[in-house]
């Protein structure tokens, strides 16, 4: 495997308006490595994986996939190559099956990836396949999601909140799935409130405070960070 980072982002700014929802972030991910990225709500989890994966453009910034900048690449094509991800709030095509979901993802990714049956086993949703997706649980949609991300052949991976509203059975489940991702050679960037959650996938965390980059390192190096001790516990800018 090799040990050049297969995504490289910095100095990326995306501004709302005036307002900087991200200011100068960057950092860079290897072929299966799992990056956290926490901080409290409205850091800029989400901002920056919309910038990743190309539903923002940035304002400012670069994104370098295997040597090439994506920056500026839509969506679509960003999926081509393998680059996918999951949506803080699922949004499936309800009137579709759930297998349906999964095909049009596998239709449009990078081949070879694993079939529509394939994910939906590997996800654990084989059993509901033909059910129309309104009709899955929340969790169920979650997982949805991901299946959807999966069956485009993704390289990079970014995942947004999975694990906000599982039970400790779900959780531990979707969390032995992204482990099995990254043995794979998959690169994540999983977005969490979850401490204890990131903490079994990674110690490599990104910390991130109103759009800007407060800490990079392990999680452990994190809690005993002032700046990063002062966000968590509200004292901070
Ligand atoms: N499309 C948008 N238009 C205007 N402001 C936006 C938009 N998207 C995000 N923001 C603002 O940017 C900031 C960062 O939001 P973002 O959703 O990235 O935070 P987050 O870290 O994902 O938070 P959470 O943990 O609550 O999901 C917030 O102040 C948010 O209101
Ligand atoms: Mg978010």
């Amino acid at each position: 495997m090799s040990h050049e980072p297969i995504l490289t982002f910095e100095n990326i700014v995306k501004k709302f308006g005036a307002f900087r929802a991200l200011d100068n972030v960057g950092a860079e991910l290897k072929a299966g490595e799992i990056l956290g990225l926490v901080g409290p709500n409205g850091s800029g989890k989400t901002t920056l994986i919309n910038v990743l994966s190309g539903l923002y453009y940035p304002d400012a910034g670069q994104v370098h996939f295997r040597g090439s900048d994506i920056a500026r690449w839509p969506m679509h094509k960003r999926a081509q190559i393998g680059i996918n991800r999951t949506f803080q709030i699922p949004k499936p095509f309800k009137s579709l099956s759930v297998e349906e979901n999964v095909a049009l993802s596998y239709h449009y990714g990078r081949k070879p990836a694993m079939t529509p049956h394939e994910v939906l086993d590997f996800v654990g949703l084989n059993l509901v396949a033909n059910q129309l997706a309104l009709q899955l649980n929340s969790a169920q949609q979650k997982l949805l999601d991901l299946a959807r991300a999966l069956a485009s052949g993704p390289q990079i991976l970014f995942i947004d909140e999975l694990a906000a509203g599982l039970n400790h059975h779900e959780l531990q489940r979707v969390a032995d799935h992204l482990l099995t991702l990254a043995q794979k050679g998959i690169a994540l960037i999983v977005v969490e409130h979850h401490l204890g959650f990131v903490n079994q996938l990674t110690d490599r965390v990104v910390v991130m405070n109103a759009g800007k980059e407060i800490f990079q390192g392990s999680l452990e190096q994190a809690a005993q960070d002032p700046v990063v001790s002062a966000v968590y516990l509200g004292t901070g800018s």
